[in-house]
């Protein structure tokens, strides 16, 4: 028995902001996004279509903190009190941002209690959040958690809960066209890392597993070529369209062991994160060679029918986007990686890997006859 379930409704397309004024439908909204001068252009470009908001946050930083979180849900309290929806332009930090000041909006003490794992108080009724994405990888338009990092105490936290799904999501390529070579890997490879994560999962499920297998063949075909292209609207339609399918792939099964090696290589060693969830991909394949039903199934799907030899090719195709792929690479030695790996597999994440961390090895020397190209099956 299985069940897919989301409720995001979806508008997709280059042009798709236009349909904004739409979705909002004439509600007071709080708007959240970046301080850039881009993105501050952007949001006058909103304004000029829907009206002014009630309130802007538009100081959020890559990586949301807790801290930073607190100061900006303060200072928008009175605001946010007349606003009856908040709308997102931006990327994960953007979206994940809004969830938070959704979730404060419903009641409160409701950050708190969810952020500690707990329930939310008795009424809590989140403000409906609609999302606008300018990255092609975090998913978070139609998932219902936001990574909230705390520095503090050094550790990454989960504001989880159904409720936080966004309202609408109105994802426009064209937006995405201003992001760099860097980022359009990064958040590209997250998105890659979303769709592999979902498959070596156990809440794996048959809608689940098509939509991660149509977005991994679209990311290994199509980001090396963006990566040259930036300006290609048709390959940057193309990522966004994966990268919601992987969206749509992680949003029931949640992320794996790669993502919980992730957290800290992030917060310790600064890695962005969507390298930090991607450059274990190889190795976890290489350790599930031998996976069998819907895993097995999807992964050859995707790479072949030689798990062994896609990882190989997995791990030349990130080669070619200079991703490094030993922890060395990041600075971590042998006893932090194994501390890394024991905390990974021990913790929510790590056990949805249908693995153990034995199955995440370095790979073994590339056999001479393995010629690093990318994948192709
Ligand atoms: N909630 C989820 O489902 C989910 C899933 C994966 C990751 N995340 C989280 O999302 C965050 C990462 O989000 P992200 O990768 O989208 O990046 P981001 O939102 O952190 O943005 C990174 C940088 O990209 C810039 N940028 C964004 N869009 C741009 C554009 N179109 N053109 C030029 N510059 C642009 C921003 O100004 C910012 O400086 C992390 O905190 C991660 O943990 C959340
Ligand atoms: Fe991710």
């Amino acid at each position: 028995m299985w069940r897919y379930h989301n409720p995001v409704a979806v508008t997709f397309g280059v042009g798709s902001l236009e349909t904004l004024a739409a979705r909002v439908a004439g509600r007071s909204y709080l708007l959240v996004t970046y301080p850039d001068t881009r993105f501050a252009a952007l949001a006058e470009q909103v304004s000029a279509r829907l009206g002014p908001p009630v309130a802007r946050v538009s100081d959020v930083a890559p990586n949301p903190d807790l801290a930073d979180l607190d100061r900006q849900t303060a200072r928008v309290a009175q605001a946010r009190a007349t606003a009856e929806v908040v709308l997102a332009v931006g990327g994960g930090s953007v979206i994940d941002s809004a969830k938070v000041l959704a979730a404060a909006g419903g009641g409160e003490g409701a950050v708190e209690a969810l952020l500690a794992g707990g329930e939310p108080p008795a009424g809590w009724r989140p403000l409906p959040l609609i999302a606008v994405p300018t990255t092609a990888g975090t998913g978070s338009e139609v998932t219902s958690w936001a990574t909230v990092w705390d520095r503090a105490a050094s550790t990454k936290r989960s504001l989880d809960h159904p409720r936080l799904y966004p309202e609408a999501a109105v994802i426009d390529p064209a937006l995405m066209c201003a992001m760099p070579r860097a980022l359009t890997i990064s958040t590209g490879l997250d998105a890659l890392s979303h769709a592999l994560e979902s498959l070596w999962n156990r809440h794996i499920n048959p809608i689940s597993a098509m939509h991660a297998v149509a977005a991994a063949r679209t990311i290994l075909e199509v980001l090396p070529a963006l990566a040259c292209a930036p300006d290609d609207l048709d390959l940057r339609r193309r990522m966004a369209q994966a990268a919601l399918s992987a969206g749509l792939a992680f949003s029931g099964t949640r992320t794996a062991i790669a993502h919980a090696i992730s957290y800290p290589v992030t917060l310790h060693h600064g890695v962005p994160h969507g390298i930090a969830c991607s450059f274990t991909l190889p190795m976890i394949l290489h350790g599930l060679a031998d996976a069998d039903g819907l895993t097995g199934w999807a992964l050859r799907e995707i790479f072949g029918p030689d798990l062994r030899a896609g990882a190989w090719r997995l791990a030349a195709f990130l080669e070619g986007l200079d991703v490094h792929l030993e922890p060395a690479d990041y600075g971590i030695g042998a006893t932090e990686w194994s501390e890394i790996l024991a905390a990974a597999t021990a913790g929510d994440r790590g056990r949805n890997f249908i693995a153990t961390a034995a199955a995440v090895q370095p790979l073994p020397p590339r056999p001479s006859d393995q010629t690093p190209t990318v994948p192709n099956r």
